[in-house]
């Protein structure tokens, strides 16, 4: 079931920049969702969307069944929002920041105390919760800001860029936190980030999205899947003996071809390694060895997005994108 629909969902700023553009996006109950994109994609413009901080231009979305627009209030108290600004206050301990999150959202103390006290635990934090958070590290700032925004146990969580700033280690420590916190809770999440890694390690289905619209969805196999398949290298002993091979696999198109070296882009190389095996084996050639690369979803988005992160302008940009787009269709 999808806990979150959206319909054509815009919003054009002052001075008609057109942030988020006829985004349509379905997100499955009790999955992790990541909106991948590089900066000014539109990622923070829909979460604020969703989270009914900021009304659409037009177009609207389903939260839980309810429409963001007319049910903005009822919207608000199933979700949690952990927005890609720090909102935790520094001259505060972390208990006293999470106490009143809990007032905000008026939890009972009692039970406030309980939920406090177990999400502490999800990301030890523990024993820093009775220091300022003015004397976090960065990692235990973020760690804070992600069970904020859980006190009240929402349904679905949005985290916009959680590991903005964070050093690679702290990163991956937080994947584990979100990983934990989605099966232990067993809620929804929708997360933003402009890491590849970032969707690829913890989303079930993204969506890469560039200047507000959407370029394509799926999970992160499928779209590595369509993205040209593998890369396969062998080496040979000889150069006659790579010869010969190239002969041997006429139905193999080489992309590369060096003296001793020949690199093939395969759909899987699972398949298609046999396929490559046997005929030289029948003809007795035994290649050095085999390289096969599977495709990051780096290539991935460079493939559909057509340039680098972070953003850079340039109409040659949009024109590689619509090939791009094409050749999905086909
Ligand atoms: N309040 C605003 N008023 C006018 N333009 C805005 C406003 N907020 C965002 N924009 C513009 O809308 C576009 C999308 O911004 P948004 O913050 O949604 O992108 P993002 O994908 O979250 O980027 P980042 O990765 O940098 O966080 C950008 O061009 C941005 O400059
Ligand atoms: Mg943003």
């Amino acid at each position: 079931m999808n806990i979150i629909e959206t319909e054509n969902l815009t919003k054009i700023y002052k001075g008609n920049i057109r942030a988020v553009d006829n985004l349509n996006l379905q997100i499955e109950e009790g999955s992790i969702y990541g909106l991948l994109g590089p900066n000014g994609a539109g990622k923070s413009t829909t979460i604020k969307m969703l989270t009914t901080v900021i009304k659409p231009t037009s177009g609207t979305a389903r939260v839980a069944g309810l429409d963001i627009i007319k049910q903005s209030m009822e919207v608000r108290r199933i979700i949690g929002l952990v927005p890609q600004d720090l909102t935790t206050d520094e001259d505060l301990k972390g208990i006293e920041n999470l106490m009143m999150v809990a007032k905000f959202y008026d939890v009972p103390t009692a039970k406030a105390r309980e939920n406090i006290d177990r999400l502490l635990k999800l990301v030890d934090l523990q024993d820093a919760a009775k220091r300022l958070v003015g004397q976090y590290s960065g990692g235990m700032r973020k760690r804070l800001e992600l069970i904020a925004g859980l006190v009240h146990e929402p349904k679905i969580l949005f985290l916009d860029e959680p590991t903005l700033g964070l050093d690679v280690q702290t990163r991956s420590l937080m994947w584990d936190y979100i990983k934990n916190i989605q099966e232990t809770k067993n809620i929804t999440i929708i997360l933003t980030s402009h890491y590849l890694e970032e969707v690829d390690a913890l989303s079930d289905k993204l969506s890469i999205i560039n200047r507000g619209k959407l370029i394509v969805s799926g999970t992160p196999a499928e779209l590595k899947n369509n993205v040209g398949g593998d890369i396969l290298t062998m080496s040979f002993r000889s150069a006659e003996d790579m010869n010969k091979s190239l002969e041997i696999l006429s139905n193999f198109q080489p992309t590369k071809v060096t003296e001793k070296t020949a690199r093939f882009k395969v759909k899987s190389s699972e398949v298609v390694l046999p396929e490559i095996i046997e005929p030289l084996k029948r003809n007795g050639i035994e290649p050095l060895r085999y390289q096969v690369d599977k495709p990051s979803l780096d290539t991935v988005f460079m493939d559909y997005v057509g340039r680098a992160l972070p953003e850079e302008e340039g109409e040659g940009d949009s024109r590689k994108m619509m090939m791009n787009l094409r050749r999905l269709r086909r």
